[in-house]
């Protein structure tokens, strides 16, 4: 039976598709393979295509010549196919059977041998050579949504955030990827195949998002109850967008400006909150939880699941399960104008 949780959930996700994320793409092209928009997605789709065709003009030579014998049958009456079957071959169809078959296995070791080069050269330009001045951004998968670094030699000019990922067109991306408890697999189909995060292995890839918009990135690994909802929003934007949006980031949110907003820091910094999450610029400094300096600034909520507005805000800060069962997030018991000045200030870290 459905609950009124899961239907809520049901609406939302299918709200949040058609909410005017993702550059106004369907969802059979923000989260597609077939949807290139990196060159190691385009050299991914070809093969994809390559195997496509080649699959289907055997199976359909297949049914044809299955279609053929069937038809033969069938004319010539079921007493003589018996016939067939039980008569002694005879030297000439022993030899033309012998042909066919040789001549079959020859063309499908071939075809198999093609294929598998065809895979190699796509493997080959897909881990290219490592590029020292590359973006490098460490994910950490955790159950259940992504831990973002954007790193940097300077200390102080580490960014974190979470669920969302901005990369600039044109310049090489290094991911470093590691899990802090079960394996994940990142997967954003429209920039590269899937690379798992296994705990206590680090692993490495690289890709050049080569045109600007805006897709969806999905765990592709089962890792527990909300694995299906362990989504990540990817922005590829020119470098100029890109590095004002990372500048921003990297800055401490504005001071609350507004006495509802001072009122909702304090709530933030005297609940539960602090346990789990940091503000830069506040005394909550814990990563259990994903960072929220710039919360205001992301698109979605639960780690890619509900559109980021005030209403689901409320919702999640409230009943967090309620909306993704499963997930690690206690409620919390707020006064109604306590969570509206938190709101208020969770609002401005833009
Ligand atoms: Cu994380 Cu599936």
């Amino acid at each position: 039976m459905l609950s009124s949780a899961h239907l809520l959930r049901r609406s939302t996700i299918h709200s949040a598709e058609n909410s005017g994320l993702y550059s106004g793409m369907t969802a059979g092209e923000f989260q597609s393979a077939l949807n290139p928009a990196a060159a190691e997605s385009a050299h991914i789709v070809h093969l994809w295509w390559i195997f496509f065709w080649v699959t289907l003009v055997i199976f359909a030579l297949v049914a044809v010549c299955l279609f053929i014998a069937i038809l033969r049958n069938i004319r010539r009456g079921p007493d003589d196919a018996q016939l067939e079957i039980f008569a002694e071959p005879t030297q000439a169809t022993e030899t033309r059977g012998r042909n066919v078959v040789s001549v079959l296995v020859i063309i499908t070791v071939l075809i198999l041998f093609a294929l598998l080069i065809a895979d190699f050269v796509t493997g080959n330009a897909i881990y290219a050579t490592p590029d020292p001045n590359a973006l490098a951004i460490k994910i950490t998968g955790h159950q259940w949504w992504w831990e973002v670094e954007y790193k940097d030699p300077q200390p102080s000019e580490i960014m974190t955030t979470a669920n969302e990922i901005h990369v600039p067109i044109g310049k090489t991306v290094k991911l470093e990827l590691q899990s802090a408890d079960v394996i994940h697999s990142f997967w954003v189909p429209n920039i590269h195949g899937k690379k798992d995060l296994v705990p206590g292995h680090p692993a490495t890839t690289w890709f050049t998002a080569n045109r600007a918009g805006e897709f969806r990135g999905q765990c592709a690994e089962y890792c527990g109850e909300e694995h299906a909802l362990m989504r990540l929003v990817f922005v590829a934007e020119p470098e100029e967008q890109f590095s004002s949006w990372l500048a921003t980031q990297k800055k401490s949110p504005r001071e609350p400006s507004t006495d509802p907003q001072r009122r909702g820091r304090d709530v933030f910094v005297s609940a539960q909150c602090v346990m789990c999450h940091t503000i830069q610029g506040t005394k909550a400094r814990a990563t259990l939880g994903p960072d929220l300096t710039h919360i205001a600034s992301r698109k979605m909520i639960g780690a890619g699941e509900l559109p980021n507005t005030r209403g689901y805000l409320a919702g999640w800060i409230l009943n967090a399960s309620a909306l993704k069962p499963g997930v690690h997030m206690p409620p919390t018991q707020l006064s109604s104008d306590d969570l509206n000045a938190l709101l208020d200030y969770l609002e401005s870290l833009k």
